[in-house]
């Protein structure tokens, strides 16, 4: 008997190492700009780590990343090193910190994540250190930190005496980034002082699947803004220690047995931190105080400390909400729901009206919702019940991925075939360069290594009055079917005025919606494009377009018949910096649109996106309705108002563009013709939990972003336009903006009267 278990014991542990596809399949990753021989994929066994919670396995990792001299220390940023570091199931002791380099992700076997252990006298400031602290400067400069991922680890501190300093990881970073699938264990004793995850600085960014068990505080975070989704802690002594923040989006947070659950009060009400968070469908149990806040009637700065809730569950929480004077909202023994509630500045549609109470919840379309009426939420696929057999690579079907070869054939025969086969797509790394429109048909599951890039050449793409997409998601508007993508980037290269780098055409009805997971388009700024510092130098003060640098049409276009698509972690950036100049020079680029919603039916998630530095719109969505987005961030091009935004792009009435030349007439103030962070235009039910609306310079300097120079960086950012009803917004955050929100050219909110700690914020905005 004894016997036998032992063998089936050995047996598991046999068949758990490199079970998982990602181990398994061939490793065909090209780097074509990091030299011969480089490794994108590294199995960090192959490098001697033993996983067998024994022996000392730092330096074997530290040696896995540190192959082929990836972005690490003393480097700015890159995008020609990408990496993948595989982990399989195991226990790895480390003493001191694992540092991964710049766009290399760490990936455990998903199917049993493996566990990072520290040893008793663990040296270093996180298991993983995502940003190390070399000088008093942080390695990488955390806003510019994009592209890498860390998925499915324990990291395990219970070695560590409980009263040691100790971080579970810290990762100080911005968009294109995500935790997914980690487990923070930390001691649960009295004298505990343990940190799961901190993070002091940064422009973050999406985090889901994270479980927090024991520690001082499960995550001690201060960001511009964040999206975080299903986070469990239990036994903490507080969940979330907020530092600083302009805007936080929590779903889906679980807090069991914790003395309090999120502490927003730092700075004290006379110079209060946190700037707005918004925090829903969430659950508190056995929390004495549920949120500690300093905000009052009369905290400074006057809208910091903005909170909304929605659909919060409350069990044994005798305070929901704590304030320096007080409770500020009882709570009870018994469990109870908060349907919603909320304090700050209120424009329902008008204002501002200051409150602190109930509110009333958006009413949620039925469309949106998954289990228990919370909005419907899906990771992203690992696919860690598929064999190795399950997949097949783009290499196979001759796929250079050389940023030369024209690739576009070959691309799209390993789309058709594992289509054809019921096969999952890996595009293994490289930049593939396509002269003509991919085609993504119903049924395609397609999974990236590292961020592969499609890049779309020729003069096939660069007629601005003839647009056409670079990757087709659905043959023509409205076509049924179901796809998932995930961790591949579309891209342009040299001029390509009319490249829309993404269409959706795509209708899918019942069931899961289908899904985009760290699937970004990124314009310019990386070795490949030619959209570089050596073709496309800022020129400020100079209004004239090198035709050269007009360089895509529209980000992402979805279409009148599309429907039912989630999206999570996406990213439609036109750069404003070269990532691969160690200066990290900015640029001048012209990209017309970013992300365009015209689909009847709707039914769209928007799970922690961003859109920045299109010429004419950052989001827009018309004739629409069923829209789910939080939190959105936007940016407007650095180079405005030279030129502004009535060139390169000609409104396009057919996409229902803006036309700056008509709605700027007669405009009061400041830089009227630039680019819209969010338009709505006769839409319904756009629900809003969470904006970060930015537009930081003028003429390439930042002296317009302040309230001493007045937020003159640009007129007016938010436009809700035509029939519209249950356009709602929870956290509107604006910086370098005069008028927060325009309804049908008439302004609505101004951000002097809404002032915050470094933005403006409007709590809450219906437009009834
Ligand atoms: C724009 O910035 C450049 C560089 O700082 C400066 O030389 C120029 O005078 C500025 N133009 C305007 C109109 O402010």
């Amino acid at each position: 008997m004894r016997f036998a278990s032992l063998l089936l014991a050995a047996a598991s542990v046999a068949s758990t190492v490199s079970a998982y596809w990602l181990g398994d399949i061939p490793h065909r990753g090209l780097a074509p700009f990091a030299g011969a021989n480089y490794p994108v994929f590294r199995n960090v066994r192959d490098f001697g780590a033993r996983g067998d919670g024994v022996t000392d396995d730092t330096a074997a990792i530290n040696a896995a990343i540190n192959a082929g001299n990836p972005c690490n220390r003393g480097c700015a940023s890159t995008t020609t090193t990408p990496a993948i570091v595989y982990f399989p199931a195991g226990t790895y002791l480390i003493s001191s910190s694992i540092l991964p380099a710049y766009f290399t992700h760490l990936i455990g076997d998903a199917a049993s994540p493996p566990t990072l252990k520290a040893t008793a006298n663990f040296a270093g400031f996180g298991l993983i250190d995502g940003n190390p602290y070399y000088s008093p400067v942080l390695n990488w400069k955390a806003v510019n930190v994009f592209f890498r991922q860390v998925r499915n680890f324990v990291l395990d501190t219970t070695a560590i005496p409980p009263a040691t300093a100790a971080t579970g990881m810290h990762w100080p970073t911005s968009q294109a980034t995500s935790l997914q699938n980690i487990v923070f264990n930390m001691p649960a004793t009295g004298d505990v002082v343990h940190v799961g995850l901190f993070i002091e600085e940064g422009s973050g960014g999406f985090m889901t699947d994270l479980t927090f068990n024991g520690g001082a505080t499960g995550a001690s975070m201060g960001n511009q803004q964040y999206t975080m989704r299903n986070f469990k802690f239990n036994n903490c002594k507080t969940a979330i220690i907020q530092l600083w923040n302009w805007g936080w989006t929590y779903h889906g947070l679980s807090i069991n047995n914790c003395q309090v659950g999120i502490d927003i009060s730092a700075g004290g009400p006379s110079k209060v931190e946190t700037g707005s968070i918004t925090v829903f469908d969430s659950s508190f149990t056995n929390v004495p105080i549920a949120i500690k806040t300093a905000w009052t009637t009369n905290s400074n700065p006057p809208t910091a400390g903005s909170l909304v809730l929605e659909n919060i569950q409350v069990n044994n929480v005798p305070v929901v909400v704590q304030g320096p004077g007080g409770n500020v909202l009882a709570g009870g023994i018994g469990s109870s729901t908060i349907a919603a509630w909320g304090n700050g500045h209120g424009y329902t549609p008008s204002g501002p009206n200051d409150f602190s109470g109930p509110i009333a919840p958006n009413p949620r379309p039925a469309a949106l919702l998954g289990a228990n009426g919370r909005y419907y939420t899906r990771s992203k696929p690992q696919y860690e019940n598929h064999p190795a057999s399950s997949f097949l690579s783009v290499r196979a079907f001759g796929a250079r991925g050389d940023a030369a070869a024209d690739d576009t054939a070959s691309l799209q025969s390993a789309i058709d075939t594992a289509v054809a086969q019921n096969k999952i797509l890996f595009i293994d790394h490289g930049l593939y360069r396509v002269t003509r429109t991919i085609r993504i048909p119903p049924g395609a599951k397609i999974a990236g290594e590292a961020f592969p890039v499609i890049l779309s050449a020729g003069a096939f793409f660069n007629d601005i009055n003839n647009p056409r997409p670079v990757v087709q998601v659905g043959s023509y508007s409205g076509q049924q079917g179901y796809v998932e993508l995930s961790d591949f980037i579309v891209s342009t290269q040299n001029a390509q005025a009319g490249a829309i780098c993404i269409e959706w055409n795509l209708a899918t009805a019942g069931g899961n919606p289908s899904g985009m997971w760290d699937v970004h388009v990124r314009i310019g700024g990386f070795t490949g494009t030619q959209q570089q510092v050596a073709q496309c130098p800022k020129t400020p003060g100079n209004p004239t377009v090198n035709p050269n640098c007009v360089v895509a049409y529209m980000a992402m276009h979805v279409t009148k018949g599309a429907s039912g698509l989630y999206m999570e972690n996406v990213w439609l950036w036109t750069a404003d910096h070269d990532i691969d100049e160690q200066q990290n020079t900015q640029i001048t680029i012209y990209s017309g649109r970013g992300l365009y919603i015209e689909s009847a039916t709707g039914t769209f998630w928007l799970w922690g996106t961003g859109s920045e530095h299109h010429v004419l719109y950052q989001y827009q969505l018309a004739n629409t309705q069923n829209v789910f987005m939080g939190q959105i961030q936007t940016e407007t091009p650095y180079f405005s108002p030279f030129p502004n935004a009535l060139v390169p792009f000609n409104p396009n009435p057919a996409l229902n563009d803006p036309d700056f030349r008509a709605s700027c007439a007669g405009a009061s103030g400041p830089n009227c013709a630039t680019a819209w962070g969010l338009r709505v235009i006769n839409s319904k039910n756009i629900l809003v939990y969470g904006a970060g609306l930015y537009s930081f310079f003028d003429n390439y300097s930042t002296s317009c972003s302040t309230f001493a120079a007045g937020q003159v960086c640009q007129q007016r950012i938010t436009s809700i336009e035509g029939a519209v009803s249950n356009v709602n917004i929870y956290n509107l955050n604006t910086i370098g903006t005069r008028e927060m929100i325009n309804r049908d050219g008439a302004r609505v909110a101004w951000f002097a009267d809404n002032v915050n700690t470094f933005a403006s914020n409007v709590a809450v905005y219906k437009s009834g």
